[in-house]
């Protein structure tokens, strides 16, 4: 058969956005899981572990961008094979037990594959930054196959998420160059909410002795 370049490009375009289609339903049970676990503490302890709960699907140029400055191949294989942040889940909760029984239940899943942890709270990066960072996999239930799809969840508190933006935002703007007197600055604020959070858990177990 005769090669057609534009049956070839109508392919991996269908191609693409099947892949887009799985990574979308993955972020969709995760928020539901999250979402279950959450109504079940409202019901059982009237207390919402979860503030609210982000998610979001890397945008193609992204994806080509991380994968041409790794020096990587641009198709689905190289994608799915190197790229763990495809379908991203921000879970923002209100205490940092929290953070922990959630990323706990929803490891403790039967369908849910733990890939890699990185934990930034206990261990916070230099600059100040915190969360808990799972990469996950959950199957999707296709007609004819089930796939396992990847999913970031990173877990933080209202705290560690306002630092975060701010300090994504100035980066973002700076364009990399935040002067060592502002990165000091906004290393200072990342411990002085960190202190905030520990004072808040403190005061909430002491209202709360009975609950988890
Ligand atoms: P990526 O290749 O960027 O995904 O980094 P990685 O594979 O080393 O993963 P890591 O867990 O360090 O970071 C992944 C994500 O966490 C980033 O895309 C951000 O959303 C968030 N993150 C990590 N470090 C920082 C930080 O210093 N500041 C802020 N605001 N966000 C961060
Ligand atoms: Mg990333």
């Amino acid at each position: 058969m005769e090669f057609d370049p534009i049956e070839e490009i109508s392919k991996t375009k269908k191609g693409f956005a099947v892949q887009q289609q799985l990574y979308q339903a993955a972020i969709k049970e995760i928020r539901t899981k999250l979402e279950i676990l959450d109504e079940e503490f409202q019901v059982k302890y009237d207390h919402n572990p979860i503030h609210h709960i982000e998610s979001r699907l890397k945008s193609m140029d992204s994806i080509v961008r991380k994968l041409r400055d790794r020096g990587l191949e641009v198709n689905i294989d190289s994608i799915v094979n190197n790229l763990s942040d495809v379908a991203g889940v921000r879970v923002i909760c209100n205490y940092k037990d929290d953070v922990n029984s959630i990323a706990k239940f929803l490891l403790n899943q039967d369908d849910i594959t733990f890939i890699k942890k990185r934990d930034y709270i206990s261990k916070p990066k230099d600059n100040g930054y915190r969360s808990l960072h799972l990469i996950i996999a959950v199957p999707i239930f296709l007609y004819e196959s089930t796939e396992l799809v990847r999913v970031e969840v990173q877990l933080r508190t209202i705290a560690m998420d306002f630092w975060a933006s701010l300090e994504h935002k100035l980066k973002y703007k700076k364009e990399n160059e935040v002067s060592k007197n502002l990165s000091h600055r906004l290393q200072r604020c990342a411990i002085n909410l960190a202190a905030v959070d520990e004072e808040m858990q403190e005061i909430y177990r002491e209202i709360n002795l009975e609950k988890p």
